[in-house]
């Protein structure tokens, strides 16, 4: 089969020819119809987290296709399923850049489900690790109706689906967004918005909200920035970080609630963010769509600036 791969930890993702895996027990064996690129799939191929791998390690961690095989002790799926979710497992390397992929029916890192009626294939391979992420983190923060939130990189995959879940719950949301992209974040939620290219976000925001937010949501990396972010949250709200940026000396700050975010219950929130989809309160903006040859490209290119939304790949 043809599967995007890296030969071994630090190596450049190629596509190449390897054998169609086999189900071992308690795992299925999809077929992949749709995968989806995440900044987490350079990492795997760089060697960034800790678990052991299979060589060549096939990239690629969400994914939806049909269930042509189970192995034994199988009991919740069968062949012929539509399922989707975040392909994530030890050992690393049986990703969904390929035409098939096997997974554990109860995945170990991850979360697999039957995608339900009405959520195509390429929607469901682009929500599980944004729409778990997005979801997850606004639980944590426990953002309720009428405060405010500024989410730093909004215009992403975590970003968007973010951006609606907290309009959704009634939240004033100020967005981080290029010039291009006002209008559309806008579109998707946002009430307001600050230009990151600009260089003085948070003086942006300072303006804007001189009696400062009730919440603030790091999806950057921004280290520098964090701790001026969280200098414009109110005396007891909260600041989280998806990307562990948060400081030793903020996460033990009384005056806000700061943490480092982790997600966990990924079943839950999987069929949680699934279910807000499904019954179009949710969208998943896709930015670009491409085929396996050309999913190289498509990672050099995430997180090389530019994202709207979630590339997508198209396998068959
Ligand atoms: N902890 C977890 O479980 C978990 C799960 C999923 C993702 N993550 C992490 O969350 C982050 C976001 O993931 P993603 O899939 O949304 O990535 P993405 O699709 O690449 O989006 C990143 C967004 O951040 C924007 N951005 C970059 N630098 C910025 C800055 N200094 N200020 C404001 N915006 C900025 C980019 O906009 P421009 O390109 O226009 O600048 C882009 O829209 C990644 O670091 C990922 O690894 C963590």
């Amino acid at each position: 089969m043809r599967a995007v791969a890296v030969r071994g930890f630090g190596g450049t993702p190629e596509l190449m020819d390897i054998s169609v895996p086999r189900p071992a027990p308690g795992e299925v064996l999809v077929e992949l119809t749709a995968a989806s690129v995440n900044p987490i799939d350079l990492g795997i191929a760089a060697g960034r987290l800790p678990l052991p791998h299979v060589t060549p390690l096939v990239l690629g961690v969400d994914g939806a296709g049909r269930v042509t095989e189970t192995g034994e002790g199988v009991h919740g799926l069968e062949p012929g399923d539509l399922v989707h979710g975040q392909f994530f497992r030890s050992p690393l390397g049986h990703g969904t850049f390929a035409e098939y992929a096997v997974v554990t029916e109860f995945p170990d890192h991850g979360a697999l489900q039957r995608v339900p009626d009405g959520v195509p294939a390429e929607i469901a391979a682009a929500l599980p690790t944004a729409g778990m992420t997005a979801l997850g983190v606004l639980d944590a923060l426990g953002l309720r109706a009428g405060q405010s939130i500024l989410i730093t990189g909004a215009t992403g995959g975590v970003g968007t689906i973010a951006v609606q879940l907290a309009a959704a719950r009634g939240a004033e949301v100020i967005a981080t967004a290029r010039p291009d992209a006002d209008r559309w974040i806008r579109e998707l939620g946002a009430a307001a918005t600050a230009d990151h290219t600009a260089g003085d976000t948070a003086a942006q925001v300072r303006k804007t909200h001189r009696s400062g937010i009730d919440a603030f949501l790091d999806l950057t990396g921004d280290t520098a920035g964090f701790g001026e972010y969280a200098g414009l949250v109110r005396d007891g709200g909260a600041a989280a970080s998806v990307t562990f940026t948060a400081p030793p000396e903020l996460l033990a700050s009384e005056r806000i609630a700061v943490s480092n975010f982790e997600m966990r219950d990924k079943p839950d929130l999987l069929a949680r963010i699934t279910a807000e989809v499904a019954a179009g309160r949710i969208m998943v903006p896709v930015q670009r769509t491409v085929h396996l040859d050309e999913v190289p490209e498509a990672l050099a290119r995430n997180g090389a600036g530019g994202a709207r939304g979630k590339t997508t790949v198209r396998i068959r």
